[in-house]
């Protein structure tokens, strides 16, 4: 049977995927479980080294199948097993890299003996290293040029890139650029007005919205195979892409469902486009003009999977 669009579809994805036309879908966005003992409601995160790594291939080679010859593959990973996922896309599903991205989130747990969790990669690949959508206007920001000096010479319609190392975000008062490869987003914390409350890995909309509207046009078609909370649907439906989504989990494809239902397509994102600069409001209507100079404590009663391992 075809797979229906604009769907959370109840089902183990390698099932889904089979089922979706080969060559049918512009971007896909995969955000799996990382194997590293989280718990989720059905899905057991403790695979042994080899079986989840045979899996992961078996379901990125069944996602590659589903992307157009100009479509785009966007893989987030924790630190454990980024490199064996990159040279799987590589190596057994012939993709090519064009970018690897670092997700910098701040409100990680706080670790006693190793540095704090504060980062997921995200792997950017297509399928044709000529031919694929980007749409840098569509996510150019002001510049440090405009923003901070004032300066004339300043390209009207702001930056793209760099690539560094940053420790915290108020040692870098010119902020981090969204089209950086390394990006600043506060992780959706249980006291945000975004979060769900219902899934510990949600991904802030602001997040997807930008792989979105880099990596796709209005009208076409968004895959997450691991769907979740439903924020890489709800980023599409919001940004008038169509969508298909597969989630094994009864529950978390029921409150998708519902998430989805509430949302129309020009809603805006969820949470501030500027995450330096703003902090996200939360549940109880608060909002800090500027976080920089705060430092703010993690929930420690909340389990997260940026954080363990
Ligand atoms: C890391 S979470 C995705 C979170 C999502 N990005 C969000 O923002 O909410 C991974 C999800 O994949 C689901 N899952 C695990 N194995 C699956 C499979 N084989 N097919 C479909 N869903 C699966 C889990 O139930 C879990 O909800």
């Amino acid at each position: 049977m075809p797979v229906q669009s604009n769907c959370v579809h109840r089902e183990d994805c390698l099932k889904g995927l089979a089922r979706i036309e080969p060559a049918s879908v512009d971007l896909a966005f995969a955000d799996p479980p990382f194997n590293i003992g989280y718990k989720y409601d059905v899905y057991d995160d403790r695979k042994g080294y080899d079986k989840y790594l045979e899996w992961s291939s078996e379901w990125m080679q069944a996602v590659s199948k589903t992307l157009k010859p100009d479509g785009t593959f966007w893989v987030a990973i924790g630190d454990e097993y980024a490199a064996e996922l990159k040279l799987i896309l590589q190596n057994d599903c012939g993709l090519v890299c064009r970018s690897w991205v670092v997700w910098y989130y701040t409100f990680g747990v706080n670790c006693k003996y190793k540095f704090s969790r504060s980062h997921v990669h995200l792997f950017h690949f297509v399928k044709d290293a000529k031919n694929f959508t980007f749409n840098h206007d569509d996510i150019r920001v002001p510049s440090a040029r405009q923003l901070v000096y004032g300066d004339k010479r300043a390209q009207s319609n702001g930056r793209l890139p760099d690539d560094t190392w940053i420790l915290r975000p108020q040692d870098l008062p010119e902020g981090f650029q969204p089209d950086d490869d390394t990006w600043f987003f506060s992780r959706v914390c249980g006291t945000f007005k975004e979060r769900q409350g219902w899934h510990g890995c949600q991904m802030p909309e602001q997040l997807l919205g930008r792989i979105i509207k880099a990596c796709s046009n209005e009208g076409e078609m968004v895959l997450d195979p691991f769907t979740g909370s439903g924020t890489t649907l709800a980023a599409a439906k919001k940004l008038g892409r169509k969508f298909i989504g597969f989630e094994m989990s009864a529950d978390y494809a029921k409150y998708a469902r519902k998430r989805l239902g509430n949302i129309n397509p020009g809603d805006p994102l969820d949470g501030s486009e500027d995450a330096v600069a703003s902090a996200p409001s939360t549940s109880k209507g608060r909002r800090l003009k500027d976080v920089r100079p705060k430092i703010a404590k993690p929930n420690s009663q909340e389990q997260l999977r940026f954080d363990l391992a």
